[in-house]
């Protein structure tokens, strides 16, 4: 008697959320990092072009179609909710945001929740501007009262508990069954969780029911070449408290890399960019014993056009690096381009194709020519992160 006693009084100590079971299956579209620019915002001028042709491999011009074609997807599929993690806008433009709200009220409407939470670049991000005839202005950026009037309606005003120091707060999908997103980036305090908020966090779990965690950056390391930018800074914390109560699932974006990533009690579900190749998007599904699946998906338009966006933008900067070599024509040729296909299939997640091409001889000559180079210590931590 005395030992169940004790079972009982743990289980109601460290919540475990997990042992909770879901009465009826859920399914949760994930997508993140849209950097969305409108059209009128740039009107395919040649210097947001050019700007775009040396930038991260985003799709940016065609940002609009790409995300209008998502949300019909989302409109055909009719998910549970649809979450969107931050990074919303370009870099910043009340404008685009006024546009993806109006955007987001069409799916609502037809009876799909939206959930957003704001990525660093969506406050007071100091690089809002407008492109037009060739010319760059600056535009008005968003303060977090105008992300809060703008968006509140997806997610943070029908919350069942809302965090006062921060946009981060509960959505409950189901009584079993909640949405937690964890807002890491106010102005007090960006890209990290703030202590209030962490206060209210913990307030939150000791309630007992499941919890599915949502952050813009990582709360796993998606990189050990780049922990400080990708994840949360005091992470730690997070994790600790995840582990207290029995959090299994977060889910992130903010790298542009699809991956997951595991620690001892915790996945982090990490969903590349919207709008970079592959065009990817997750699809959570929440099993009626408890249990989660993630999968991915890719919008269906402009795949060609990413996917060559995205080389020629690896191949130039692996190029300004490999040229500085006193290397064969021959040899940096084929440097170049074993980088760019790794770094499609690392950005795409595809780990079997990874497998395959780190059995490459081409390997090598990065490991004899390029091993003290930026690329050649980036492509070593994609590989080694394989075992
Ligand atoms: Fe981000």
């Amino acid at each position: 008697m005395k030992k169940i006693i004790i079972i009982l009084m743990v289980l109601m100590l460290c919540g475990c959320s997990n042992s909770v079971a879901i009465t009826e299956p859920k399914e949760i579209w994930l997508a993140t990092d849209i950097h969305y620019m409108s059209e009128l915002m740039h009107n395919n001028t040649d210097v947001f072009t050019t700007l775009m042709e040396s930038s991260d491999g985003k799709l940016s011009e065609y940002s609009d179609d790409i995300f209008d074609s998502f949300l019909n997807t989302v409109i055909e599929n009719k998910p549970d909710a649809l979450v969107l993690a931050g990074d919303l806008t370009f870099n910043g433009e009340n404008f685009n945001l006024i546009e993806i709200a109006a955007k987001l009220a069409v799916v609502e409407e037809q009876g799909i929740p939206v959930l957003v939470i704001p990525g660093n670049h969506d406050i007071e991000y100091p690089y809002a501007y407008v492109f037009i005839d060739e010319k760059v202005y600056t535009t008005q950026q968003i303060t977090e009262q105008e992300f809060k009037e703008l968006c509140g309606d997806y997610g943070y005003n029908e919350a069942i508990s809302k965090d006062e120091s921060s946009f981060s707060y509960v959505y409950a999908l189901s009584d079993n069954l909640w949405l937690m997103f964890i807002d890491t980036n106010t102005v007090a305090s960006p890209n990290a969780v703030r202590d209030e908020t962490l206060v209210w966090v913990e307030e939150q779990l000791k309630e007992g029911i499941k919890v599915l965690s949502i952050t813009h950056q990582n709360v796993l390391d998606v990189s050990s070449l780049f922990p400080y930018g990708f994840s949360i800074t005091n992470r730690d914390k997070l994790v600790e408290l995840f582990n207290t109560y029995g959090v299994e699932y977060n889910f992130s974006g903010h790298s542009h890399i699809q991956t997951t990533i595991k620690s001892d009690t915790l996945i982090d579900y990490v969903t590349g960019s919207l709008t970079v190749s592959p065009l990817n998007y997750g699809i959570i599904n929440v099993n009626e014993d408890s249990s989660v699946n993630y999968q991915v998906n890719h919008v269906d338009i402009l795949n060609e056009e990413a996917r060559e966006r995205f080389i020629s933008v690896t191949r130039s900067k692996t190029a300004e690096e490999v040229n500085t070599l006193s290397l064969s024509d021959e040899i940096k040729e084929a440097m170049i381009d074993y980088a760019v296909e790794i770094n499609i299939y690392y950005f795409a997640g595809d780990k079997d194709t990874l497998v395959e091409l780190s059995k490459r001889s081409e390997l090598n000559l990065w490991k004899e020519h390029g091993s003290a180079t930026f690329w050649g210590l980036y492509l070593n931590s994609i590989l080694e992160e394989l075992e």
